[in-house]
Formats: C-alpha cells, sequence, structure tokens
C-alpha cells in the first residue's frame, strides 16, 4: 500500500508539518540539514518500528518536547507511532497494538541509503540485523523464533556464569532452544536463496555488465545438526562461559565472479551491488507477502552516473511508490512525471 499522507509532529525537526505524496513517483529536495531524510526515516520507523539511525527511540523527539508522534494514512488505514521518553505506543486505525509483531510490515518500506555501503565492512551483528528485520517484516513465526532465541540465550549465558552451573535448567533451555534454532535458520536460507536468485539479474541491469553476484549464508549448522552440534558445544560454552554455538553467530558476505567482493570490487561497482541487493529484497518481500514495498532512495541517485540512474529507475515497475531525496532536481535525471516535494529551510527552530 502506498503512503498517501503522513503528519509529524515534534519528530526530529519537525514541529507539526503535513506531507502529502504520489501514489508513483515523489522527489523531496532540500538543502542539506532541512529534513529530506527525517521524514524517509520516519517512513521506516512506522515500516519497522524502530529506526535505522538510532537505537534510542527519544533521539527522535524534537529537542526539548515529550514526545514525538508520526501518523501515516494509506488509502485504508491509519498507522500511528507516538514516542515518549520511556517507551512508544503503536496504533493502527487508533486501536493500541500491544505486540510490535502485528505491526511490523504492515507499511512496508525499503531504504537505499549511501551509507549502506557500510554493510561490506560492518560487523557480522550489523549485517545479520538487516536481514532479521526483513524476515521479521514477513514471517511472524521468525520474529517470534527470534525474540524467544534472544531471551533463551540471554538466561543461559547467564547461567554459564555462575560458579555452580544448575545442569538441569541449563539442558532445559537447551533444548528449548533447539527448535527456535531450527526455524530461524529455515528462514534465513530461503531468504539468502531468493537472494541469489535475482541479485546477478538486478547487477547485469543496473551496470550493464554480466557479472555474477552470489551472496553465501555462513550459519552455524545444518538443520538436521542443531541436536549435536549443541552437545558437542557444552564444553567450549563452560569454558568461555558463554554460549558459542548457535545462529546468533550467523553471517553472509558477497562474491562477484566468484571473488570475494571487497577483495575485487570498486567502491561504484559496490555501490551497484547494494543497490542489486535492495532489489532482490524487494523480490523477496514480494514473494513472501504479495506486498510491493515503497523504494525510498535517500541521496543515492546522485552518486550515480546519468546513464545508471536511468537504468535503476527503469527497473522500478510502474507500479510501485518510489520517494527520491536529493538537494538539487537539477542532479536527476528523471524522465517520468513525478510530485515534487519542496523543503524550505527552518526558521523556527
Ligand atoms: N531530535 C531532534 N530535534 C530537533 N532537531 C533534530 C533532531 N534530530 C535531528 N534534528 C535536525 O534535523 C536536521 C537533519 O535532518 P535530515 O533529515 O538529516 O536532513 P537532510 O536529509 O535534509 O540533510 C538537522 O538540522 C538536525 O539538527
Ligand atoms: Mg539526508
Amino acid at each position: 500500500m502506498p503512503v498517501r499522507t503522513i503528519r509529524l509532529s515534534d519528530y526530529r525537526n519537525y514541529k507539526r508539518n503535513f506531507f502529502e505524496f504520489d501514489p508513483h513517483l515523489n522527489i523531496i529536495i532540500g538543502k542539506n540539514g532541512t529534513g529530506k531524510t527525517n521524514i524517509l526515516e520516519s517512513i521506516i520507523v512506522v515500516s519497522n518500528t524502530k529506526s535505522y539511525r538510532t537505537n534510542n527511540d527519544a533521539d527522535l523527539i524534537r529537542k526539548g518536547q515529550e514526545y514525538a508522534r508520526i501518523i501515516l494514512n494509506t488509502p485504508d488505514k491509519e498507522y500511528k507511532v507516538v514516542i515518549n521518553k520511556k517507551g512508544k505506543s503503536l496504533y493502527i486505525d487508533n486501536s493500541l497494538v500491544k505486540r510490535t509483531s502485528q505491526f511490523i510490515g504492515e507499511v512496508n518500506a525499503i531504504l537505499f541509503k549511501p551509507s549502506d555501503l557500510e554493510l561490506f565492512t560492518q560487523s557480522p551483528g550489523e549485517r545479520r540485523k538487516l536481514v532479521d528485520i526483513e524476515v521479521s517484516k514477513v514471517s511472524k513465526t521468525y520474529v517470534q523464533s527470534l525474540l524467544r532465541y534472544n531471551s533463551l540465550l540471554k538466561d543461559k549465558n547467564r547461567l554459564l556464569k555462575e560458579l555452580e552451573i544448575d545442569e538441569l535448567l541449563l539442558g532445559v533451555i537447551e533444548e528449548s532452544m533447539a527448535p527456535m534454532i531450527k526455524i530461524i535458520l529455515d528462514e534465513r536460507k530461503k531468504f539468502f536463496a531468493i537472494i541469489n536468485r535475482h541479485i546477478s539479474d538486478y547487477y547485469q541491469l543496473i551496470s550493464g555488465k554480466d557479472s555474477e553476484i552470489l551472496v553465501t549464508y555462513k550459519k552455524c549448522c545444518e538443520i538436521e545438526d542443531v541436536e549435536d552440534k549443541i552437545q558437542d558445544a557444552k564444553e567450549k560454552d563452560r569454558y568461555y562461559h558463554y554460549t558459542t554455538f548457535g545462529p546468533h553467530h550467523d553471517d553472509y558476505s558477497f562474491y562477484m565472479d566468484g571473488y570475494e567482493l571487497n577483495s575485487i570490487a570498486s567502491q561504484g561497482q559496490k555501490r551497484m551491488v547494494l543497490i542489486a541487493f535492495k532489489f532482490a529484497l524487494m523480490r523477496y518481500i514480494q514473494y513472501m507477502s504479495s506486498v510491493t514495498p515503497i523504494v525510498l532512495l535517500d541521496d543515492i541517485l546522485s552518486e550515480l552516473d546519468k546513464e545508471n540512474q536511468e537504468r535503476l529507475l527503469n527497473i522500478i515497475p510502474d507500479d510501485t511508490q518510489v520517494i527520491i531525496t536529493n538537494t538539487d532536481i537539477k542532479n536527476l535525471n528523471i524522465q517520468k512525471k513525478y510530485k515534487l516535494i519542496e523543503l524550505k529551510e527552518e526558521y523556527d527552530v
């Protein structure tokens, strides 16, 4: 479902603002610091129930204020996120939603941003976060299993730090972990299989080159070996006083024509691999939920040359809602019809 309107109250630099979007192409223009990214971020907050720019929700509240509010309307529903210093509340059509899993992915958006490039050099934990967020948007079982697994993991690690370990309790925790691990592995495997079905095609479409891109999932073990691996790790877990085996160590890496991406690709090529990865992600979401995500392109087009810009825009299906930000419309090579949203510098902040 496309975003029709957004109302922001005391959110980031916005006091009380209203934005209206076209169901197809939108371009937000404004100088640096005028709040372009803040608008896209507010859509992501509704999509994922949290920001990608901060782990502290209170950062989203306009300085000096008590709470922030985002109201996002699609043609058939109203989504509201109210953030105060202690936490946040989620509403759909004015009814309070108690479980995050019932809110995540209702509005489905994919953000392309320059700092995505960090994915290739970030820690495995950061890379996993991206997968966890996307899979959570389309699989409630995944969100629930992941939450349960993380809570069991905490319990297990706490137990492993004790001087005298309660063996019975440890056994119960480990037994409860196994089915969660299997669901997590299974969903992540599916995720990478679908990404690999599409990523090379998109890379070729954007770059005009015929390189093969592969994302390899470095998983903790095969699904059928989970119980054995938990047993095998017992001694090591005790030695290190934490859980050494499990999907909380999973990672993935990118290859281009058989070579590790970081070792051969130029900055420009990496950028295009990432864009291809995001498009493959869109296909994954479409495949899993039959929803076409909203495409948010934050300052990304002006980093590409005109030819690649045009290719990228042509890949996006016509029925997709797209919101592009840029400092100047002159840097963009856009042939399609679009709605222009111009942000003025703020005088009242
Ligand atoms: N909690 C907040 N309260 C008030 N202003 C904020 C808050 N968080 C960020 N800002 C302001 O938002 C502006 C940055 O907005 P941003 O969307 O990143 O700009 P752009 O993408 O247009 O360059 C900055 O001026 C920053 O000071
Ligand atoms: Mg910005």
